[in-house]
């Protein structure tokens, strides 16, 4: 068998790449992207699961996430994955792209590697922000709301953007449609190629390891299989015994379905968006879009011409002084400012932001099924108009129902 493959594929040379050694100083910092996509794989894997009870409509979404949790085999296990996943995700490409940072391996040949890096970063966040939706709650619909709002702020193409994301006027059915299909068929197609190129570009490259090497120390270090890969497993392992220990352990929050008349809530998007959402408290009035665009954006181009304007000498972050300070003041500021996102209360809003008006109300009256409530007992949700009710016209108003199948007998 191993005759027969060998003669028709390149195996020799697949293991002598493999096992080519990789910088001498290289330490556990360098196992960060392994981890990186190990919880990619783990977030697909997971959804993939969820995916399977789940149905992106305002009417199911919500059941559909409760009967997960409650009644599905591992189903509360599976979610836990996948939602304490989500932040070990973030958590760890920090990390990872501080790693880069701290050795400047992000400089020439790398920058490409480099940039295919912040785009996924974006990649990453874009998973946060559009899975925030999908179980249709309360803190769901709202984070949604000041989220669409922010990115409608930005010149130009702003309001044409929220449009797109909202896929409308207001935030309903059509918006948790586009973004459970940007968050499970756009979003992982794109994670997917960009890992891809990024991989490429590292083996193509080679590892940077630390500054200290010299040229000939670069060729002389521990091969990346079976060393390195073995280190990287133990890596995940730990992960993975982390992660199931939240999901066993940390309920996964589910505050009550959605409900868009509800203005006097009080919005909060997920943790890692934050910094944002507090940066925004700074920033009133004509100055909003200081915070809501100006800020985000002229960060990310800088971040992501990183390479191209640091044109120092390679060296480890604390013998290069402004690159130190730079990156000083921004893990405080983003930390800090998470902190005090977390600590403060209702975010003050301008006139332009956040509130929506209420959903018109619906004419035809709707039946549909939900996922088992308890054993053998379906229920069924109606909505009735006002005027079927009462037989007027005037000032229709929605009603809800819901009637078990034993009360429909
Ligand atoms: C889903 C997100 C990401 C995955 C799966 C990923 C994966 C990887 C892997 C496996 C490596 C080689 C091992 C290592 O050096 O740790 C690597 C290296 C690298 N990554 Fe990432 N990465 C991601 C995000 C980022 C981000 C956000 C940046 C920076 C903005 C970045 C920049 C780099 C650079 C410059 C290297 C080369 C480092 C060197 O040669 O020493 N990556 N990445």
């Amino acid at each position: 068998m191993r005759q027969f493959l060998n003669e028709r594929l390149p195996l020799a040379e697949f293991s002598a790449h493999l096992r080519k050694p990789l910088p001498k100083h290289i330490n556990l910092l360098f196992s960060l992207g392994s981890l990186a996509m190990f919880l990619l794989l783990l977030q697909a894997a997971t959804g993939a699961f969820l995916a399977l009870y789940y149905s992106p409509s305002p009417e199911h979404a919500h059941n559909a996430v409760t009967y997960i949790s409650e009644e599905v085999p591992f189903g509360s296990f599976v979610r836990g994955l996948h939602h304490w996943g989500a932040s070990a995700m973030v958590i760890i490409v920090f990390l990872h792209l501080l790693r880069v940072v701290i050795y400047s391996s992000y400089k020439a040949p790398r920058e490409l590697t480099w940039i295919v890096g912040v785009l996924l970063l974006l990649v990453v966040l874009g998973f946060g922000f559009t899975g925030y939706l999908l179980p249709w709650d309360e803190k769901a619909y709202w984070a949604t709301v000041v989220g669409v709002e922010i990115a409608s702020t930005a010149p130009i193409l702003g309001d044409f953007v929220a449009k797109v994301l909202r896929g409308g006027t207001e935030i309903g059915a059509v918006t948790l449609s586009r973004f459970y299909a940007l968050h499970t068929i756009w979003l992982p197609w794109l994670a997917f190629g960009l890992v891809g190129v990024h991989l490429f570009f590292v083996r193509y490259y080679g590892s940077s390891g630390t500054p200290q090497n010299t040229p000939e120390e670069i060729k002389m270090g521990k091969p990346f299989y079976p060393d390195q890969v073995f280190e990287d497993v133990v890596g995940m392992l730990i992960l993975f015994v982390a992660l199931a220990a939240a999901a066993l352990f940390m309920s996964v929050p589910l505050e009550d379905v959605a409900d868009p008349t509800n203005a006097s809530y009080d919005p909060r998007p997920e943790w890692y968006f934050l910094f944002l959402f507090q940066l925004l408290k700074y920033f009133q009035g004509p100055l909003e879009i200081v915070g809501t665009f100006v800020i985000p954006t002229v960060g990310m181009v800088l971040l992501l011409f990183l390479p191209f304007l640091d044109k120092s000498e390679r060296a480890v972050l604390w013998k290069r002084p402004v690159a130190l300070t730079v990156t000083t003041v921004c893990v405080v500021g983003i930390v800090g400012l998470t902190i005090l996102g977390a600590s403060s209360p209702k975010l003050e809003t301008t006139d332009s932001t956040v509130v929506q008006e209420a959903p018109q109300p619906t004419e035809e009256v709707q039946e549909v099924s939900t996922p088992d409530t308890e054993e053998g007992e379906e229920v069924f949700d109606f909505q009735l108009t006002e005027e079927e009710i009462e037989g007027t016209q005037e000032d229709e108003e929605v009603f809800d129902f819901q009637l078990t199948e034993e009360e429909l007998q």
